[in-house]
């Protein structure tokens, strides 16, 4: 059986992110999305609400498995037997701090990255610029599923409810 495991933070999860997923898919026999907790950082959404998202959105692969992770990287992949992260890199200046975990990573663990180059379209996409345009009423339709898409215009409407 040939894992690979796609980690990030998915607050949410956006096209971008789904096209790498879909791409690991094809090439890997199981894809462990693994959702990353990062306990300093409060997030738009929960990571259950994360997670529910991703396998919504991830179904239709049928070898996509979604979990959530506190801890390193190297520590999901050795309990599970994953011998490859597979990342997208969406720009020159992505990188290095790409190449700086993934040289990390290998030297903790053996464990290799697989660097798979981000479909033009979604080269300039983040959550973190999804979150930012929906924030100020922009239409990101375009950029993230259906159903995230619902979600985070609810949670936008919340947010500036509570202000
Ligand atoms: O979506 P993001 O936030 O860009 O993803 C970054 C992530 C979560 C993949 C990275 O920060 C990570 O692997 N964190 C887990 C903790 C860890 O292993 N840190 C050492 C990296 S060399």
């Amino acid at each position: 059986m040939r894992r690979a495991v796609c980690p990030g933070s998915f607050d949410p999860i956006t096209n971008g992110h789904l096209d790498i997923i879909e791409r690991a898919s094809k090439l890997y026999d199981v894809v462990h999305v693994a959702v990353l907790i990062n306990k300093s950082k409060r997030g738009l959404f929960t990571v259950e609400e994360r997670m529910g998202m991703i396998e919504e959105v991830t179904a239709c692969y049928g070898n996509v498995q979604v979990e959530a992770h506190h801890g390193l990287l190297v520590d999901f992949c050795r309990d599970r037997e994953i011998p490859a992260i597979v990342k997208g890199l969406r720009a020159v200046s992505d990188f290095d701090y790409e190449l700086q975990m993934a040289q990390m990573n290998h030297g903790l663990s053996g464990v290799e990255t697989l660097f798979v180059p981000t479909s033009p379209t979604y080269s300039f996409l983040s959550s973190s610029l999804v979150k930012e345009v929906a924030a100020y009423g922009g239409d990101v339709g375009h950029l993230v599923p259906a159903p995230v898409l619902e979600r985070l215009t609810r949670r936008m409407a919340e947010r500036a409810a509570e202000q």
